[in-house]
């Protein structure tokens, strides 16, 4: 059951995986990634100005197999909490796990996949040749890469372009080699931020099919969209954050039986902007 404006914690949890259970499937289903009253703020050097808490006391957790949604208006705080699960900043306060692990130790990103929001690869590499790159960063077996290469590349539908130069893609190519990037070494758990920016419609629907292939290769997905539209289609769960607090948590089925809205509608009832009335604005 999803909840507005309230503590999180149990919240974000499935039934399966409630301690309260008490189970073995809930033991099973321990969250692969969780985080705890999570706060980042963000101070300009050398200036006295109070600093801009990014993220607020964020609490969620993601079930394994789970494709969880992470939304929130412009500057909500969703790059930031990424930016803490990758290890690239650190929290001001509160933790995160994955796998367990707390992700302050580098060994915790091992299982991950990750695409940033903005990809800023060597153009005059090949597609082949970045993802050859970053299989040495693995440190996949020289054996295993050529076959993953061939994988992941299929997957992305860049087969015809792999020996061109990343500089010479449309955008929606560049995304494309982004996520055969984040999939290269078979990751447990992807991380997207905001997958689908600047592709066409085919290309949305492209990335929602390979959303929903991983899924049912037994993948985690925590990825942050503005395609409500999509995000509802592809998500079992979704998130709403706005100024770096927690808003609403809750399956996405859930959320259409109890609120009776579509998911851009209660979005945009979240995070508080009033639907204008049709009827009132011709009056
Ligand atoms: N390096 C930084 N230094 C100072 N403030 C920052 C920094 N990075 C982000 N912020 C601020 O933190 C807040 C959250 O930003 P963040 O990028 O996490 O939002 P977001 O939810 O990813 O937004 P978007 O949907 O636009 O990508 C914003 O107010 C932003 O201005
Ligand atoms: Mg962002």
């Amino acid at each position: 059951m999803a909840r507005m404006n309230a503590p999180v914690s149990q919240d974000s949890r499935s039934p399966a995986a409630n301690p309260a259970g008490g189970s073995i499937t809930a033991r099973a289903a321990e969250p692969i990634l969780r985080i705890e009253n999570l706060c980042v703020e963000y101070r300009a050097a050398g200036s006295r100005s109070p600093a801009k808490r990014a993220v607020d006391g964020l609490n969620l957790s993601v079930n394994p197999g789970e494709v969880f949604g992470f939304l929130g208006p412009n500057g909500a705080g969703k790059t930031t909490t990424m930016n803490v699960l990758l290890g690239f900043i650190n929290a001001t306060s509160g933790d995160a796990y994955i796998f367990g692990t707390t992700v302050r130790q580098p060994i915790a990103r091992q299982r991950i996949g990750y695409l940033p929001e903005l990809t800023y690869y060597y153009k005059f590499l090949t597609a082949e040749e970045l993802l050859r790159f970053y299989a040495r960063i693995f440190k996949i077996p020289r054996t295993e890469t050529d076959r993953r290469i061939d994988e992941v590349l299929k997957l992305v539908e860049l087969e015809h372009a792999r020996k061109r130069q990343i500089k010479t893609y449309s955008k929606g190519m560049q995304q494309r080699v982004g996520l055969a990037q984040a999939l290269i070494n078979d990751p447990d758990l992807l991380i997207l931020d905001e997958p689908t920016s600047g592709l066409d419609p085919i290309g949305r629907m492209k990335v929602r099919e390979i959303i929903q292939r991983l899924k049912t290769e037994g993948k985690t997905v925590f990825f942050s969209s503005h395609e409500l539209g999509e995000v509802e289609t592809v998500c079992d769960r979704v998130a709403i954050l706005d100024q770096g607090r927690l808003k609403l948590v809750g399956r996405v089925s859930d959320l259409a039986k109890q609120y009776q809205l579509s998911l851009e509608q209660l979005f945009l009832k979240v995070v508080g902007y009033s639907i204008p009335d049709p009827a009132r604005t011709q009056a």
